[in-house]
């Protein structure tokens, strides 16, 4: 593989799934790795994964500001200067306008799209020195969505507008600041999903598959598939890219469905 990321230090949210993939993609590109996230179980299996790769994992609430502000704050101060930040963090939760009370709503506001902003707010300082590059994972549900994914759509939306509004103010820094919108990648998410239309104790493998149906390819995504376009994203091959929305989605939006 190439070493396109020797020197550079990362930090990466979210440690399963989608971020796991860009935290390990990234070490094995030879970056220090930093990756969070605030569930203990996907922690230790994170650890496990990146056995033999530098990639230190830690507990971190990303939409409590102080939990961020404790975690990126040192790194900076002990690395120096921060090169990428990826924000893959989020919880995927259902409801209407009906059924979403406040307290809903605010949770997904918090863990989905405050995150992004803290993360970036505390890691910027240490970025702006020598450049970088931020990624933020949105999904095709901040461009069109299911039914029933209110918070979370909203969520996914704006983290369009405020990657453009990042990337508009932070080239005169040399950080690049784009998102990623992935259709359905098998993942921890995408099976709490499949079980939540099949039913608890009901297997989710025909969900996944019919999920899989709906993308024109004709299957889920992979974490691999993901991993790739974040860290294209994240490197300098990528150097005329900012403001921007990339889809990773088996050609999912592009079908008109009718
Ligand atoms: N898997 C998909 O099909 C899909 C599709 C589109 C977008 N996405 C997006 O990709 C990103 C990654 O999702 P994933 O599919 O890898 O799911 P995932 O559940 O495997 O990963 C999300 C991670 O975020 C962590 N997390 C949740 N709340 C947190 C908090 N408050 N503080 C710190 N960590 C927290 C979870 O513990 C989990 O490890 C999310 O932004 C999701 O919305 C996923």
């Amino acid at each position: 593989m190439d070493q396109d990321f020797l020197g550079k230090t990362a930090l990466v949210t979210g440690s399963s799934g989608i971020g796991l993939g860009a935290a390990l993609r990234l070490a094995r590109g030879g970056a220090k790795v930093f990756l969070c996230g605030n569930d203990d179980a996907h922690n230790q299996k994170a650890e496990a994964a990146a056995e033999g790769l530098d990639i230190t994992v830690a507990h971190v609430d990303v939409s409590n500001e102080a939990s961020v502000r404790d975690w990126i704050e040192p790194i900076g101060q002990s690395e120096g200067q921060i090169d990428v930040l990826v924000n893959a963090a989020a919880i995927q939760t259902y409801g209407d306008i009906s059924t979403t009370d406040s307290a809903h709503w605010d949770r997904v506001m918090a863990i989905n799209l405050r995150s992004c902003f803290l993360t970036s707010h505390h890691a910027y300082p240490f970025m702006k020195a020598d450049g970088g590059a931020i990624v933020h994972v949105s999904s095709v549900q901040g461009h069109g969505n299911q039914n029933n994914v209110l918070a979370y759509a909203t969520t996914k939306g704006a983290i369009h507008a405020m990657t453009r509004a990042m990337a508009v103010d932070c080239a005169k820094d040399k950080v690049r600041v784009n998102s990623i919108s992935p259709g359905s990648v098998r993942t921890p998410l995408l099976e709490f999903a499949a079980q939540e239309v099949v039913g608890a104790g009901n297997d989710i493998e025909p969900a996944i598959a019919q999920f899989g149906e709906a993308h024109p390819i004709g299957r889920v995504g992979t974490v691999d598939e993901t991993s790739e376009l974040i860290a294209f994203l994240c490197s300098e091959k990528s150097g005329f890219c900012t403001g921007g929305d990339y889809l990773v989605d088996g050609g999912l939006l592009a079908h008109l469905g009718v």
